[in-house]
């Protein structure tokens, strides 16, 4: 495979050097360096059997491409090596993934032992060894814990105390209901089932993929992707979602009491996010930049999906919060700063507008009843961003963002009276952080490469931003040769 067009390929964001990713997958630090796997499927810009593509980066911002870590290479996992974590243990890095096997095989086995967790290792982090003993855990056989066999995947390990924990996404066999299954062990290679360790109610999917559970500030969060939860008003209208729940995990007997289920992100574009927690403390997130089933229009240019730039994640007022890392100021490569703007009618600004780029804005609410703010704006083309003050109602349309997909996403916000927005642009993608990662919205486009405009429209009256700043960014991800 190769990319026959770079005019939608990241700059700075991840993704593979040529063909398909989905999923990160195995977020660890090991060595000193941060690893970062991901699904991916070398032969093709379409999903097909997985394997695990791997980046790895001093810094967490300029990434290099390695060797493939994992292809689908056994029986027990031929038709693909399915998501997954890493941990390091005696400078030993271990990677724990699903082996998937296929329907229609899946039914001649009766629905059983079709998704099992399997470790591999490594000892210089580039040349992975499949453990002899694979797959090491079986879907679980009894009644009482309700696993249906068939989904039972994404395995995250963590360690607490002197004991290694993992949670395996699942659903019960009714298919009705997600649920996340807990195991124990002390060495990584003997693992027991401890519990069910949470399970869903009402309207919270029928199928709980890529669990991951992070001590932050003093609570467990665990974040899950959830299949199926149903559209409420303008909330939940992506095709699957991604989110959290805050809660304590009683260790002994491995059960999870948490609030409600939070989205994460409120874009076209954000799925199966893994966690890592870094040797400074801080708890990142990377999520994959796409939604299963979205027109993904760079796949006729040889690749498909991407990641997002990392986030830190804390607990704020009770609610997850997800600031792009401070890291990444290393991309910026030139900037141009205003002051103090006040003003009624729809405005430009020479050097604030590119193609690959961070903006920054604070907003004064007090003064700016509602307005909109035009990105990647050429010809036709335009991403749109309104904010109306007085119901709250921050939304991103991308009806005319270029090819590919449209319509709108939005996200009710909580009485501000300065808003935060920081933006990252990238040839095919816009995150929005509203308030230092209060409110995130993460969307593909595909725009053309010369629609670099920025438009800034008073909406109702006045527009008051009290400073504001456009950086170009440099490069993240080796650039493929066309
Ligand atoms: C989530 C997911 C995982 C699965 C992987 C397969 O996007 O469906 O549950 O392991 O993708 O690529």
């Amino acid at each position: 495979m190769r990319v026959t067009n770079t005019r939608w390929y990241p700059k700075y964001h991840v993704a593979a050097p040529a063909a398909w990713i989905n999923d990160p997958n195995s977020f660890v630090f090991y060595k000193g360096q941060y690893h970062l796997f991901a699904q991916h499927h070398p032969h093709s810009a379409q999903w097909g059997p997985m394997h695990w593509h791997h980046v790895v980066s001093d810094d967490l911002v300029h990434w290099k491409h390695l060797p493939i870590a994992l292809a689908p290479t056994e029986d027990y996992e031929r038709n693909g090596c399915f998501s997954g974590s890493g941990i390091e243990k005696d400078g030993r890095l271990y990677l724990f993934y699903t082996g998937h096997i296929d329907t229609p095989e899946t039914e001649e086995l009766g629905f059983r032992n079709v998704q099992n967790q399997c470790m591999a290792y490594s000892d210089d982090g580039i040349n992975f060894t499949k453990y002899e003993n694979n797959p090491i855990i079986l879907v679980p056989e009894d009644e009482d814990s309700d696993v249906y066999g068939a989904d039972f995947r994404d395995p995250k390990v963590w360690k607490h105390g002197d004991t290694y924990y993992m949670v395996v996404g699942a659903h019960t066999k009714d298919k009705l209901r997600g649920q996340i299954v807990l195991y124990e062990s002390k060495d990584l290679y003997d693992w027991n089932f401890k519990s069910i360790m949470a399970r869903g109610e009402g309207n919270q999917g029928f199928m709980w993929e890529c669990p991951n559970l992070a001590s932050v500030e003093g609570k467990d969060v665990l974040i899950l992707s959830p299949q199926g939860i149903k559209r409420v008003g303008n909330k939940f209208m992506n095709v699957f979602q991604s989110g959290y729940f805050i809660g304590r995990l009683d260790y002994s007997s491995g059960i999870f009491k948490h609030g409600e289920f939070e989205l994460l992100d409120y874009g076209f574009d954000f799925y199966a996010p893994q966690i890592t927690q870094i040797p400074d403390g801080r708890t990142i997130m990377i999520g994959w930049l796409d939604m299963w089933y979205s027109p993904m229009k760079e796949d006729v240019d040889g690749w498909a999906g991407m990641m997002t730039v990392p986030r830190e994640v804390h607990i704020k007022n009770g609610k997850v919060v997800t600031p792009p890392i401070k890291e990444l100021e290393a991309l910026r490569i030139s900037e141009k700063s205003l002051e103090n703007l006040l003003f009624y009618d729809e405005m430009k600004f020479d050097g604030i507008e590119g193609e690959v780029g961070e903006l920054v804005m604070n907003i004064d609410l007090t003064e700016t009843p509602a307005f909109e703010i035009d990105l990647r704006v050429g010809g036709e083309e335009k991403s749109v961003i309104t904010y109306d003050d007085a119901i709250h109602l921050f939304k991103f349309n991308r009806d005319k963002a270029g090819e590919g997909g449209d319509g709108e996403r939005e996200v009710k916000l909580p009485p501000y009276d300065k808003m935060k927005l920081q933006i990252f642009l990238d040839r095919s993608s816009v995150e929005i952080f509203i308030n230092d990662g209060e409110y995130v919205m993460s969307s593909r486009i595909y725009p053309r490469s010369d629609s670099t405009g920025i438009k800034f429209i008073p909406v109702g009256g006045a527009f008051k931003i009290d400073s504001m700043t456009f950086y170009t960014l440099g490069e993240g991800i080796p650039q493929p040769r066309v």
